[in-house]
């Protein structure tokens, strides 16, 4: 009997507690980006019989006092020009919203006795910058890794992503701020956001990969492909001269045998036209046959 009555007491308490949290020291917390306008609602549709209502900044200026007898309502002289106040639903709009504006913000009635309706936390908070990627590229022989950095005014991330399959996200936060890093099929993504705003830096991870491989191709193949080319022509130099050669040294044998002048002249134009060791042929064709007219004539 007696321990019910005191966990009925502490029930009491509890659910006590409870409202008086929410009815007066709770806070809606609500982040204006600089500029930007912010709507603060009474979030209840039944207020009890007052006289006066009134939105109060937290230097207990009223912006605004309502006098529900004559519906009239009265901006405060430094609030004048940028306050909307709806007098059906008793909503606020402050517009132009500047850092110094940040802090409390009260609804409350006065009537038989004063109540408060609604504490509203405004924050109001820059834009974010823009993030900034840079591509620290990597190229591995099979597959087109990349590694990356992002950077923004708090955080730095790193990360490397090989194209075709994505890494998980890189995520780091601290308190409104947050920067993410993460790839899609086409792109590397980096978004930096606090509660009012984010701004992204994104590179197109397929164009980066197809370039590299087309400047890898060129760089690999084509070195060997210029030592192909230079073997391949080189053979053919080496066939091309000794045939010559031989051409020369055969026309020089038949040349003995017939004694004819007008090939000899024949060979000598052959080797005129032949590029450069014009000398080695002569001096082949001379040990090689032994005859004094060849001899002669080379
Ligand atoms: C109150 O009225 C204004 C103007 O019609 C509207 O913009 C605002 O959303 C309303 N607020 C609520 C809580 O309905
Ligand atoms: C990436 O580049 C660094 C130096 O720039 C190198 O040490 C590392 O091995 C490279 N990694 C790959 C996978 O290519
Ligand atoms: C960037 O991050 C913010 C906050 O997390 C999100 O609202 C926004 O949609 C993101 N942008 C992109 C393109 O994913």
């Amino acid at each position: 009997m007696f321990v019910t009555m005191a966990v009925d007491h502490l029930l009491t308490s509890f659910i006590l507690l409870l409202i008086s949290n929410t009815g007066f020291s709770a806070e809606i917390s609500v982040f204006v980006q600089t500029g930007d306008s912010v709507q603060l609602d009474i979030q209840t549709h039944e207020l009890l019989e007052f006289d006066v209502l009134s939105w109060t900044n937290d230097k207990s200026e009223n912006i605004v006092r309502f006098i529900h007898a004559s519906k009239t309502e009265k901006p405060h002289p430094s609030y004048k020009d940028r306050v909307d106040f709806n007098d059906e639903n008793f909503s606020l709009t402050l517009k132009n919203m500047q850092k110094t504006d940040s802090g409390l913000y009260t609804a409350r009635t006065i009537g038989e006795s004063e109540k408060i309706i609604v504490t509203y936390r405004v924050s109001v908070i820059d834009a974010v910058e823009a993030p900034v990627l840079t591509v620290k590229s990597n190229w591995s022989s099979d597959s087109c890794l990349i590694s990356f950095t992002c950077r923004s005014h708090e955080f730095t991330l790193s990360s490397a992503f090989k194209y075709g399959s994505c890494s998980p996200e890189e995520v780091t936060s601290h308190e409104i701020y947050t920067l993410i890093l993460y790839c899609s099929e086409e792109s590397i993504i980096c978004n930096h956001s606090n509660t009012v705003s984010w701004k992204e830096d994104r590179i197109n991870i397929k164009r980066l990969c197809e370039d590299n491989e087309r400047f890898s191709i060129e760089t690999h193949h084509g070195l060997s492909m210029f030592g192909l080319m230079f073997i391949v022509f080189g053979v053919v130099g080496v066939i091309v001269f000794s045939g010559l050669v031989l051409y020369c040294c055969c026309k020089n044998n038949k040349g003995v045998k017939q004694s004819d002048d007008t090939d000899y002249d024949d060979v000598e134009t052959l080797t005129q036209k032949m590029t450069g060791d014009t000398w080695t042929t002569i001096i082949y064709c001379t040990v090689g046959h032994q005859t004094p007219s060849s001899a002669h004539d080379c």
